[in-house]
């Protein structure tokens, strides 16, 4: 069976490597009073998708600080198959920031594509008092932070 998928998505996914960071079956303890995917389960998912990216960077342990942008497109259902792509964007010198797209793949054999999620969540690396600490992982890619002057760090 042909794989239907919107050419702006397959644009945007060729933004975040081949793999998702994560991908989880919805199932029906995942849903709201409407039977839809309750929006708070799909946070959740992103959140953790989001946190493995921002680990590669921070190398150390990290806190989520910021989710923001998060724009629920489309509705998820019982039985979709959910994918968490993941990038890091920005690297300060405590901070990582993480894009995440978050698609569907609907049908017997997961034919449809689309867009369902999109959101930016910052994390903080942290050292063993909770306190913002240097990171120390690998981001030689990604566009450093502008401080508050303009200054990169
Ligand atoms: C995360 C925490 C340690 C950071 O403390 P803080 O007082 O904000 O620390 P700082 O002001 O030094 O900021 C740390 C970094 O976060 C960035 N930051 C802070 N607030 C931000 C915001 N609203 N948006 C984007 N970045 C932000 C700062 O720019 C800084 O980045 P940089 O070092 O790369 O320049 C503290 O807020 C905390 O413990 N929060 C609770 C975290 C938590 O429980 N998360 C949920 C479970 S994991």
């Amino acid at each position: 069976m042909p794989t239907y998928i919107p050419e702006s998505l397959e644009q945007e996914l060729l933004d975040y490597g081949t793999e998702p960071m994560i991908r989880v079956v919805m199932m029906p303890k995942d849903t709201n009073y409407h039977g839809f995917i309750f929006g708070g389960v799909i946070l959740s998912h992103l959140d953790l998708a989001a946190s493995e990216e921002a680990l590669k960077a921070a190398g150390r342990n990290i806190v989520t600080k910021v989710i923001r942008e998060v724009n629920f497109i489309a509705k998820v259902e019982v039985g979709d198959w959910v994918s968490f792509y993941t990038r890091t964007e920005q690297t300060g010198r405590t901070s990582v920031t993480v894009r995440v797209l978050v698609v569907a793949h609907r049908g017997t054999v997961r034919e449809k594509l689309f867009k369902v999620t999109s959101a930016e969540a910052v994390f903080v690396a942290i050292d063993d008092d909770g306190r913002p600490a240097p990171l120390l992982g690998n981001h030689p890619a990604t566009t450093p932070k502008a401080g508050p002057s303009g200054a990169v760090s």
